[in-house]
């Protein structure tokens, strides 16, 4: 799976949203540092933040076991499996997020927002 990533933090610096649909047009084209902005590999048997790790980067994460929303992420395109029973309550899954440290790329593409912990939504979830 080819993964699109862009750092939360880039998203509220230049004031963008994370429901903007240029919103990685508009990185693509903002000279981004490769931490911020850029592509990996993720494998089938892997997780988005084990390929994130394995490719040299370093994204936030705590538990790694789904009970602390550190490690979570926005969907902007794609899929990202979402086991049940953790943190992320149904009402933020829907809308697109999910967790780094136990979600498996389901689909070809992806692109996702990680580093979301100064988002007020997230912020209470994170231990
Ligand atoms: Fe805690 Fe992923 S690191 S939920």
């Amino acid at each position: 799976t080819r993964v699109e990533f862009l750092d939360y933090e880039v998203v509220d610096d230049y004031g963008w949203s994370l429901t903007d649909p240029d919103l990685f047009e508009k990185a693509a084209e903002a000279d981004l540092g490769e931490t911020d902005y850029g592509r990996l590999l993720v494998e089938p048997t892997e997780t988005l933040l084990e390929a994130a790790e394995g490719r040299g980067f370093t994204w936030p994460f705590s538990c790694r076991g789904g009970a602390c929303a550190n490690c979570a992420v926005y969907l902007a395109a794609g899929e990202l499996s979402q086991p049940a029973n953790t943190i992320l309550p149904e009402e933020l899954a829907e809308r697109g997020f999910r967790l780094s440290c136990n979600g498996y790329p389901a689909s070809d593409r992806l692109q996702i927002v990680f580093n979301l912990k100064t988002l007020p939504e997230l912020d209470d979830l994170m231990l």
